[in-house]
């Protein structure tokens, strides 16, 4: 059956329903919110993994045997890109949502911070954040910012390598992150799953235990992911920069003016 514009109106009126009826509801969002942002995704049409292999520069192993040729290759490029981002229509209908007493928390795989900066007060950064850097040796941390990368690596002034505060493959979940994502998983009536590829684990876990736990899920993104199939009851099929304004609006439709 081919999506045109007339099929997509009913399932965004959906959509709509079911959240302004909702009480706890949840995003769980990945590269894609930020795709109308200006950062390139992981994977897909102009993903960053189909140009550079991630074990050779997203894995701690690779970071701690070669930093510079990970800060030149991958690191420099992220803080060139997510020095100049900002929020789009996408991270705003998160913040629209919160302020209905709607959505109580955001589950972001993305290190950008584009949800606090769009007005998200509770956000779990489940990859960590490119904001912050760290030392390898005395652990002082310094905000991106702040960093000079006319030396690579950059160095801190104990002279200690510095890396962002990002997740790399093969290393952990920060375990607040974790059990606090998993508790409000488990606790949402709602959970809109927004630009992920569902690829990638413990993070693409959330949407089952939230199933499990008798949640609706909506998905949004512009394709069919292994969700899709599997476990959203509402696939809305399209950008989130256009698809979560229409869905405001369609929500607001169903409110009680204020
Ligand atoms: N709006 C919504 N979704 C979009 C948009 C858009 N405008 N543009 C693309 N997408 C979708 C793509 O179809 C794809 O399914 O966003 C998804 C992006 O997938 P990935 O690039 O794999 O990003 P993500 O799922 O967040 O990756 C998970 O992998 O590389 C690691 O640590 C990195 O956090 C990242 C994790």
């Amino acid at each position: 059956m081919a999506l045109n514009h007339t099929t997509m109106i009913e399932p965004i009126e959906h959509a709509a329903d079911i959240l302004s009826k909702a009480k706890s509801a949840v995003a769980l969002t990945g590269a894609g919110i930020s795709v109308e942002s200006g950062i390139p995704p992981f994977r897909g049409k102009g993903g960053l993994w189909e140009k550079i292999d991630p074990m050779k520069v997203a894995h701690i192993d690779a970071f701690l045997d070669d930093p510079a040729t990970v800060w030149n290759v991958l690191i420099k490029d992220m803080k060139t890109v997510l020095d100049t981002a900002r929020p789009n229509p996408g991270h705003a209908g998160l913040v629209d949502l919160e302020r209905l007493g709607i959505l109580k928390t955001v589950i972001t795989q993305n290190v950008d911070g584009l949800h606090q900066m769009a007005g998200s007060s509770d956000v779990i950064e489940f990859h960590g954040s490119f904001a912050w850097q760290s030392c390898l040796d005395c652990n002082r941390s310094i905000e991106t910012s702040q960093v000079d990368l006319a030396q690579i690596p950059p160095r801190c002034s104990c002279g200690g390598i510095l890396r962002p505060d990002c997740i790399f493959f093969g290393e952990m979940i920060p375990r607040d992150a974790l059990v606090r994502s998993q508790q409000v998983s488990a606790a949402c009536d709602v959970m809109l799953v927004i630009g992920t590829s569902a690829t990638v684990q413990p993070a693409a876990t959330m949407p089952f235990i939230a199933k499990d736990s008798g949640a609706f899920i909506i998905e949004i993104n512009p394709e069919p992911t292994p969700f899709t199939s599997r476990v959203s009851d509402l696939p809305l099929l399209g950008g989130a920069g256009s698809i979560m304004p229409r869905l405001l609006k369609a929500i607001r439709r169903r409110l009680p003016s204020t």
